[in-house]
């Protein structure tokens, strides 16, 4: 039976860890996979969660099977954080899912359950893994353009124009914020066009949100997940906190499905919970309920709050940091849109053969399309990477 297995494409981001795991370099630098890291070069558990993890050790008496949606308490917490009352609690229907992947698979899953038809609009570029599920799934996607190679920024136009040959019941999926791989986002007004394309279309929108935080700060970052789900008369969403919370081998995440009409809440739960049930069964557990503690209680709440935010500040600063450093050795400020961007990544909007040349001649690690993690970076390795970038030709 095995012998018939055929290899599998390998995801570009893995590979790249990987490949920099192998590298003997000591001074090789690693700007691939999202994960954040302070200036010591290391992803701290983060002050909250450690307490809420303390206490749940001291408090918690039993390991049983949770819910298959898992504990609606959860569900409440964070629905709670990414919609912000924007939606009414009853017309959404609300899965915990094994990370903010877990929730883009269940979604992606419903689509095809509930309408075969659909084919999916992704922004190119989007996270690679988007394409991998959606191809494993057999679900048509359409590429809508996004980013522009010329101003680094999001070329709208031509989003406006792709998304415009999408049919009655097509899915648009889009970055709630921190779009990645680019780092670049739509503003307010742009939002707003987007959803007034998705009402005259009929067309369902899924956001993905996956950096709440990590932006513009934490209600900023929900502000257009918010309208877009306030909006619409249906709609997904995917939401992670791997990066927020910083828990990322906790897997844990939460799909929200919104329909105009609480009386559909019911069938689209049991939906949801049916997923779950044939794919992994129960969601897992802890994650949630660490992340459950903190939202609840007002000190631990405050606590994380306050570290995010000085997460988000020092991806910030890095980034003024990167493109003053770039604008001095380049005389000119064609990186100034590094300060631009948002989150932890930007797209440096480099050739494939110069991202090669970085790696090999520099040990500067980014994933292949240009993608740079800026938490990857510190006050050492930024004059280095911009020493690098000018000398590769960048
Ligand atoms: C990334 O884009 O690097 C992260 O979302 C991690 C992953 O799973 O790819």
């Amino acid at each position: 039976m095995f012998d018939a297995l055929k290899p599998q494409p390998a995801d570009k981001i893995l590979a790249l860890m990987a490949e920099f795991r192998a590298d003997p370099r000591t001074d090789k630098i690693d700007l691939g996979v999202g994960v954040y890291r302070n200036a010591d070069g290391v992803t701290p558990v983060m002050r909250a969660v450690k307490a809420a993890e303390a206490r749940l050790i001291e408090t918690q008496t039993t390991k049983a099977y949770t819910g298959l949606l898992g504990d609606p308490a959860y569900s409440d917490a964070m629905i709670s954080l990414v919609l912000g009352g924007a939606v009414a609690r009853d017309s959404i229907a609300a899965a915990a899912t094994p990370g903010g992947t877990g929730a883009v698979r269940q979604a992606f899953e419903l689509i095809r359950m509930a309408n075969p038809q659909a084919r999916v609009f992704v922004s190119n570029p989007t996270w690679p893994n988007h394409l991998s599920i959606l191809k494993y799934l057999d679900i048509e996607t359409v590429a809508y353009r996004y980013f522009d190679s010329d101003t680094r920024g999001v070329d709208f136009d031509g989003m406006i124009a792709d998304l415009g040959q999408a049919r009655p019941g097509d899915v648009v999926l889009l970055h709630g914020c921190c779009h990645n791989p680019t780092g670049a986002n739509l503003n307010a007004v742009e939002w707003q066009v987007v959803i007034d394309l998705i009402n005259k279309n009929g067309l369902i929108p899924m956001i993905d949100i996956a950096y709440q935080g990590f932006g513009d700060g934490l209600e900023q970052d929900a502000a257009a997940t918010r309208l877009v789900a306030s909006s619409v008369p249906e709609c997904l969403i995917a939401a992670s906190c791997s990066k927020n919370f910083g828990i990322y081998r906790e897997r844990t995440g939460l799909l929200m499905a919104i329909s105009a009409n609480s009386a559909q809440t019911p069938l689209n739960s049991d939906t949801l919970a049916f997923l779950n049930r044939q794919n992994f069964s129960f969601p897992p557990d802890h994650g949630a309920r660490v992340v459950t503690t903190i939202l609840t209680d007002d000190a631990l709440r405050a606590d994380w709050m306050a570290e995010l935010e000085e997460v988000r500040l020092s991806m910030l600063d890095l980034r003024t940091q990167l493109a003053d450093a770039l604008q001095q050795r380049a005389g000119s400020d064609r990186f100034a849109f590094l300060a631009q961007h948002r989150g932890m990544f930007s797209r440096l909007g480099a050739a494939p053969e110069l991202v090669a040349k970085l790696k090999e001649d520099h040990g500067v690690y980014m994933v292949g399309d240009s993608r740079l993690n800026i938490a990857g970076l510190n006050a050492r390795t930024i004059p280095v990477l911009a020493d690098a970038i000018i000398a590769t030709g960048i």
